[in-house]
């Protein structure tokens, strides 16, 4: 069987080796007679897929000990909310940079809680086709919000801010384990699975536990960071099934050589498609300016509209799937997370360049 590459912006492609072991298991796991699917959430079995993928995390991505890490649900967009339902102190402030539709939609939750939302920077003139040169920031903040991957219009934060005297919350649903992390200055990272790590359905959150302090009792027991810290993100019924193929997914990165070998990969797969724009920058239009391209996703418009959708059906004939654009930046979307092969890529950079020479 022949597998479409996927460049879906998320859900997103997988590594094939790990459906496989997914298949393998599912009827029978570990001998049990029964499905991962269908087994207590609190039983040994369990506990023990749970507990590895938190240690596993926690080893590849370098996490400090004074973070913990929950398994949450909701998405990113819970996490717009909770963010600031659970982590405004007394000032109730806190910097957002505006680099676009998710960073918005974090904000207009801040807001919802009344929040003060200082301005840190924004690209929204320029339709967020870069990342704010400055990030400017003010004494007392509670915390500093970034979006450190833009899906939508495919630019990336390069490297992390600096928070000046507080702490960085971030968005990480689109670059999350796509690189190693330096934690100094982060107070809580958060993620979807569904692009870099998985299915969709499991949230993770990395949390400094300082925070904790913060606790409010007007918070729903359900809404706090406390409540999954104190009963190993098991309150509820957790996703398990997600929590499995997350552990699968961070085996298979360590054995593309841990966070470090992944980046590598990703930024020689960007090259591919990056290299096609700037030799033929009067055909292609890339969104994202050059200092902030994401090695994530990849936009480009035609200077001839009229080619979006020609391209879209050739492409779709040669197997090459889910490249159409949001339509805030119109055009072309090529998401290539973790699991794109670099084969993915390059087949995908061959195509712009034969559609180059038919259509120019
Ligand atoms: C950067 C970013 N933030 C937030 C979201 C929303 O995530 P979710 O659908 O998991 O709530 C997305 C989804 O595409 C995203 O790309």
């Amino acid at each position: 069987m022949t597998r479409t590459f996927n460049f879906s912006a998320g859900p997103a492609t997988m590594p094939t080796t790990v459906l496989e072991s997914v298949r393998d298991e599912l009827l029978d796991f570990q001998g049990t007679g029964i499905s991962v699917m269908e087994m207590s959430h609190r039983g040994k079995i369990f506990d023990a897929v749970y507990q590895e993928s938190i240690a596993n995390l926690r080893k590849l991505a370098q996490i400090p000990e004074d973070f913990d890490i929950l398994y949450m649900t909701g998405g990113a967009s819970a996490q717009f909310a909770l963010v600031p339902m659970n982590l405004s102190g007394s000032g109730r402030a806190a910097g957002y940079v505006n680099t676009g539709a998710w960073s918005e939609k974090a904000i207009k939750e801040a807001k919802a809680q009344s929040l003060d939302v200082f301005d840190a920077g924004t690209s929204k003139e320029t339709n967020h086709n870069h990342i704010p040169a400055e990030i400017k920031t003010k004494a007392g903040l509670d915390y500093l919000h970034i979006t450190s991957n833009n899906t939508i219009f495919g630019t990336q934060f390069q490297s992390l801010p600096n928070p000046g005297d507080t702490q960085l919350v971030i968005d990480m649903s689109s670059d999350f384990l796509s690189k190693p992390i330096d934690w100094t200055n982060i107070g809580i990272a958060y993620a979807g699975t569904q692009k870099n790590a998985g299915p969709s359905g499991l949230t993770v959150v990395i949390i400094r536990k300082s925070y904790y302090e913060r606790e409010k009792e007007s918070v729903p027991a359900i809404y706090r960071y406390t409540t999954y810290a104190k009963n190993d993100s098991m309150y509820n019924t957790p996703p398990t099934f997600q929590i499995y193929v997350f552990g699968l997914i961070l085996k298979w990165i360590e054995s593309q050589g841990g966070l470090s070998g992944i980046a590598q990969h990703n930024e020689n797969k960007a090259k591919l498609i990056y290299d096609v724009i700037d030799e033929f920058p009067d055909f292609f239009k890339g969104h994202a300016q050059k200092d902030s391209r994401s090695l994530m996703n990849v936009t480009w418009n035609f200077a001839n509209a009229d080619l979006n959708a020609v391209f879209l059906a050739e492409s779709q004939k040669r197997k090459l799937d889910g490249l159409k654009g949001h339509r805030s930046v119109g055009g072309l979307r090529a998401s290539i997370y973790n699991a794109m092969p670099e084969a993915g890529c390059k087949a995908l950079a061959d195509f712009m360049r034969e559609f180059q020479q038919e259509h120019s």
